[in-house]
């Protein structure tokens, strides 16, 4: 069944007056958007002196950007800050007259907010009379300029002023101030990376203050007079054109995209063939201190397994400044001489915040990693060992430093002899039916790395034998002695066995449990809230399998109460605090109870692959190691409190043109080294009890449809054992490899247990239900799988239902129907 199906989402009024947030929750919200806010440039500007008259420009300073939008936006803020109330209240000496006008024209002036998928990208500016910069220019030598960018679900960024490049209003401003202030800092307030080559020689300090939430203007004010210290490091790089970037030409097509750039993604690349092109590069971020960094001993633990050992640096961290702070400590690793693939100069490898130093104290740390951060997925046989994790020969170096640029070497890792961590199979290899190129690298005549292309090798795997010959078998297991019908409490209380207790569900029952609820908005859960699964029937109920209610998001819980708006993804990982991000985190998992919300569809966290991917904001960075140590923080803090967290979105949704017809051609090396590394890290780290597929197709098969990427990978080979859902609102399709199956049967076979929500289309009503016809058309042994299996749909279920019981739902529950709003009909 083929239905237009276009994206709908529900509406979030705030009803109740309960804006209360707890204060914990506010003061380390506010501390991670400082925290996250990254100084790129300062020739002395900051931190505003006490005592000096500052003219502050630019309409964002009332018209701030707290969050981007759609479903990683959209919450409804308990209360929000805006920057210029912020600065007057810390008693900064603020041109009064200046903002008197802009408050005057602002008022005038609202911005519409437009609906979904219009939302504006930027606030037209104010234009201003020459004579009244003149005017504030003789009364104070400060300004500050602030720029402010949105970005938000379902459309892109664009190479366009308003969007990627200021608007001729803004360079104005700009050219008014810079000619006529002595000390100029530009404060850009953008979900995105923006063009920041404007900046470059005229102002002279620059603040990059992604949207912190409802702390993030005081955050930036607390920043901008030395309350507290910018602690943010890019998680990207900031090239200086649009076109450096390596995905630049091969980003926003609408049927596919091909990552010809490979694993040289980000700073990979840069740092290895482009390093003059970058503006700013990856891991740079500046204080109001300068911290030495020292390495000490390297000493290397070798050991079998597939991390293959541990390697330690020891690094003395010294204030040699004169006002306290803290860094960043970034370890990098270089490529050997003549590795078999190509790899990038630099990668990182561990990284450490360092407590806050004292001017003149020092701290040691020890950073450790594992051997595998060193090594290479092999997808075309270079190494002689094809589809295996392979850590080559020759001399590794360990960098020690405050970016990727700025570092000290700490000695080697030698390797003699190549060393398979890991032996694997090939999977998601990109069709041989659209076969592409790849950079490479070779040797320039100047002895260093020169761009090379190579084809990708493409699939050899026959995925229909693979999925036959690898079907669940059906639960055999023996009725209760005594007849009796299990309830999941028996399961929750060691009664019974979770087997025992799946057998005894009928196909209707066990497909059931494989939709959600068929609306957003579910009124098994909170008003609201984005949808629900589990006891989405009575029966089920009758059964004792409780409903859990899932809720957006990354920037704090979209329901229909206020909630805390929190810092975006972007400025979270900027941090580069995991510890920070747990414990914000443990907190928010807190308020998710109290609003009731028991799953969060949140962390985002794809990869920066391109600057205009309109939700960059949600996710972290263009680093694997840095988003799935972001992730893995962020979730091991909500699921303390019980809830849970979803990590979304696997895999490669890094564009969101035709977002959901879209195909991500992307080799099997680029696949496991960056786009499923982070992934792999948080379910390792962190065990997120739900994952969320993505929307788009990788190398030609919808995500929610993809038996390599949920089966083979994330369950076989990273043992994940959590519940996978889709996206919302999917593509129905006909299966490819087995003509009898389509749609939910097709995903059931590939290992997504729940469709979200569980509709037959985007309308779909209550009285409608959904369809599980197909699911239940199974035929319980069919060795030939021209059929579901009872074994495939048993396989999902026990995924759900291992959920549902460490959700710390089950034991307690009591079958109710829900009385207080419109009854599910199923
Ligand atoms: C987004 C998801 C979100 C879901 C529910 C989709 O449009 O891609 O990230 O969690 O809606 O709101």
């Amino acid at each position: 069944m083929t239905v237009e199906n276009p994206v709908a989402q529900g509406s979030t009024t705030a009803v109740g007056e309960d804006r209360w947030v707890e204060p914990e929750l506010a003061r380390l919200a506010r501390r991670a958007a400082a925290e996250g806010t990254v100084l790129l440039a300062n020739d002395g500007a900051l931190p505003l002196p006490a005592d000096e008259p500052v003219a502050v420009f630019g309409r964002v300073q009332l018209d701030w950007f707290a969050v981007g939008y759609g479903s990683g936006g959209d919450v409804n803020a308990a209360y929000e800050h805006i920057l210029l109330d912020c600065l007057v209240e810390r008693g900064v000496p603020v041109d009064a007259e200046l903002a008197a006008v802009y408050r005057e024209w602002c008022a005038a002036n609202s911005p519409e907010q437009g609906e979904w998928g219009n939302w504006p990208r930027y606030y037209e500016e104010m234009p201003l009379e020459d004579s009244l910069v003149d005017a504030v220019a003789s009364r104070a030598r400060r300004a500050v300029v602030v720029i402010g960018r949105a970005a938000g679900e379902d459309r892109e960024n664009v190479l366009e002023p308003g969007s990627y490049y200021l608007t001729d209003a803004e360079e104005r401003l700009l050219a008014q101030v810079t000619s006529r202030f002595e000390t100029v800092t530009a404060i850009v307030c953008s979900g995105n990376v923006m063009d920041l080559s404007w900046a470059e020689g005229r102002v002279d300090a620059l603040l990059m203050a992604w949207p912190g939430g409802m702390e993030g203007a005081p955050a930036v004010a607390d920043v901008l007079i030395g309350a507290v210290e910018p602690g943010g490091r890019l998680t990207d790089t900031i090239a200086r054109r649009y076109e450096d970037y390596p995905s630049s030409e091969h980003f926003g097509g609408k049927d596919f995209n091909e990552y010809a750039e490979d694993v040289l993604v980000g700073y990979r690349y840069f740092e290895t063939l482009a390093k003059d092109t970058v503006l700013f590069p990856f891991g740079h971020g500046l204080g109001y201190t300068t911290v030495d960094l020292a390495p000490g001993e390297l000493v290397v633990e070798r050991t079998g397994g597939p991390t293959g050992g541990t390697a330690r640096v020891a690094v003395t961290a010294t204030n040699t400044g004169e006002r306290p702070g803290s860094t960043v400590v970034q370890v990098y690793a270089g490529a050997p001489q003549a590795p078999a693939l190509a790899t990038p100069a630099r990668r990182l490898v561990a990284y450490q915040r360092t407590e806050e130093l004292a001017p003149g104290a020092a701290q040691e740390l020890t950073l450790a990693f594992p051997m595998d951060r060193l090594a290479s997925f092999d997808d075309s046989g270079a190494t002689g060992h094809r589809n295996d994790w392979v850590l080559e020969a020759g001399a590794h170096e360990v960098l020690v430093g405050s970016s990727v640029r700025e570092t000290t070497s700490a000695g080697t890792v030698d390797v003699d002899d190549a060393v398979v961590l890991e032996q694997l199979e090939e999977a998601l290899a990109p069709d041989p039916a659209h076969p592409f190129q790849r950079m490479t690298l070779t040797t320039g005549a100047d002895g260093c790395p020169a761009l090379a292309w190579e084809d990708v090798p493409t699939s050899t795997v026959d995925l229909r034998e693979r999925i036959v010959s690898r079907l669940p078998r059906a639960i055999e297991t023996d009725a209760p002695a005594d007849g009796s019908t299990l309830t999941l409490q028996d399961v929750a209380a060691d009664r019974a066995e979770l087997d025992a207790f799946i057998a005894q569900l009928s196909p209707a029952e066990l497909a059931d449990l494989t939709f959600g609820d068929v609306i957003m908005d579910s009124p098994l859960g909170v008003p609201g809230n984005a949808g629900a699964f589990g006891g989405v029937t009575k029966a089920l109920r009758d059964r004792g399998i409780p409903a859990v209610t899932t809720t957006d998001g990354p920037s704090g819980i979209r329901v229909s109460a206020y909630a805390s708006l929190l810092p975006c993804g972007t400025a979270l990982a900027s941090t580069w605090d995991p510890a920070l991000l747990t414990e914000l985190a443990r907190h928010h998992g807190a308020e998710m109870i109290r609003k009731g919300s028991d799953v969060l569809l949140a962390p985002g966290m794809n990869i920066h692959r391109d600057p205009l991917c309109g939700r960059n904001f949600e996710y972290y960075s263009e680093d694997p190691l840095v988003a799935g140590l972001t992730a893995a923080a962020v979730v091991t803090g909500i699921q303390a409190n019980g809830v849970s967290a979803c990590p979304k979105h696997l895999v490669a949704n890094n564009q969101e043109t035709n977002r959901i017809h879209n195909d991500s051609r992307i080799s099997q090396r680029a696949l496991r080294e960056i786009y499923l590394r982070g992934f792999r890290l948080c379910v390792e780290l962190a065990a997120p009890l739900n994952i969320m597929t993505s929307y788009n197709k990788v190398n030609g098969q919808w995500s929610h449809y993809n038996y390599d990427l949920v089966t083979t990978i994330l369950r076989g080979e990273w043992g994940y054992q959590g519940n996978v859902i889709t996206d919302w609102w999917m593509r129905y399709a006909p299966d490819p490899l087995f003509p009898a199956l389509a749609d939910s049967a097709t995903r059931v076979r590939a290992g997504v247990d729940v469709l979200m929500p569980g509709a037959p289309s985007w309308s779909g009503t209550h009285a409608e239900g959904h369809d599980s016809s197909e699911l239940e058309a199974l035929d319980a042994d069919d060795a030939s799988g021209e059929h579901l299996t009872l074994g495939e749909l048993q396989r999902s279920v026990r995924n759900v239902l291992r959920m549902l019981l460490a959700s710390g739902k089950v034991e307690d529950y009591v079958p109710t129907e829900p009385e207080w709003r419109e009854p599910v009909v199923h």
